[in-house]
């Protein structure tokens, strides 16, 4: 790893942090881009060398881009159509066709397992979409990671006391926990196997939305509360709130779409992740 530079984008966000960090403890020189320096420096410490730059100036991904291994994109975009075109479909395709002309050995992206043709019913999941398949059409060696739900997704659900569980969701998905994701995304960076795959995340036991609830609930006290996707959106119209909207939307699509796609490569190229849902609401405490 001594010498090899790996450029994170999103380093400040929730999943990509804790990639930025790992890739830093296993010998990688990482470089941030991020678009306030003084929050990524705040955030993450010293050791990291960071670029002033958004995704969407094309100068400022040149620069960023200029000199690294690798690249990371752990970028979020909505809650509006435009901007989840902008963040998870246009941008892709800048940092993939600037890393291609630059030379980048790799680029490696956080993607969702629930990203497919059949399953593209969604702004988010159509704009992931094509961003991958701007991706692999730049001809730059890739890896996708299609994860599953996170562990750290949970208190998200929170406000208070309660914990929205929204809509029917019957899928028993399996929750990862982040660090398990980061050391795998650091590996990936260890070995040819894993160029030009896409490679499904998943943690080792799973729980339907509801069950992995009630265990988060259980250790920190707070009540689940149902609430349909109908409902949500309907008050997210009455109060003009967008994020309401657009996660009802997120949701009906979990109601559809349960994973598929297989852990087993990226469990023997990576390590299989270990951390279990209780062991992680442990360690939250
Ligand atoms: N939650 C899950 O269970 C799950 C599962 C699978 C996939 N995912 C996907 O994981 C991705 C990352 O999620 P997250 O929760 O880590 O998001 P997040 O915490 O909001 O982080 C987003 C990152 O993107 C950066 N960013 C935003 N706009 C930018 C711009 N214009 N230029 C440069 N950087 C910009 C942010 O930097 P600032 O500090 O400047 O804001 C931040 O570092 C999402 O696409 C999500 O769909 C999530």
């Amino acid at each position: 790893m001594e010498n090899k530079k790996i450029l994170v984008i999103g380093g400040t966000g929730m999943l990509g942090k804790p990639v930025a960090q790992q890739l830093k403890a296993e010998g990688f020189n990482v470089r941030l881009l991020a678009r306030n320096p003084d929050k990524a420096q705040k955030l993450l410490g010293d050791g990291y060398e960071i670029v002033k730059g958004d995704v969407d100036n094309v100068a400022a991904l040149r620069t960023a881009l200029t000199g690294v291994d690798g690249v990371h994109i752990s970028l979020k975009g909505g809650p509006s159509e435009a901007d989840f075109d902008r963040m998870d479909h246009l941008a892709t395709r800048d940092i993939a066709q600037t890393a291609k002309e630059l030379g980048v050995g790799r680029v490696t992206i956080l993607s969702a397992y629930a990203v497919s043709e059949e399953k593209a019913d969604t702004p988010e999941s159509s704009s992931k979409l094509k961003g991958e398949a701007a991706l692999k059409s730049s001809g730059v060696p890739y890896t996708i990671f299609r994860a599953s739900w996170f562990m750290e997704s949970l208190p998200m659900f929170v406000q208070g006391k309660s914990m929205s569980l929204i809509g029917d969701q019957i899928h028993a998905l399996h929750w990862i926990a982040v660090e398990d994701y980061a050391r795998m995304v650091s590996k990936s960076y260890q070995t040819g196997e894993t160029l030009n795959k896409e490679l499904y995340i998943f943690g080792p036991e799973a729980y339907t939305m509801g069950d992995a609830m009630k265990i988060y609930a259980d250790y920190t006290g707070v009540k689940v509360s149902p609430i349909s996707t109908k409902m949500l959106s309907i008050m997210g119209a009455l109060t003009f709130n967008t994020e309401w909207k657009s996660t009802a939307v997120l949701m009906k699509h979990y109601e559809n779409w349960g994973e598929d796609g297989s852990p087993d490569e990226a469990n023997r190229l990576l390590g299989v992740p270990k951390i279990t849902l209780k062991e992680w609401c442990e360690k939250k405490e």
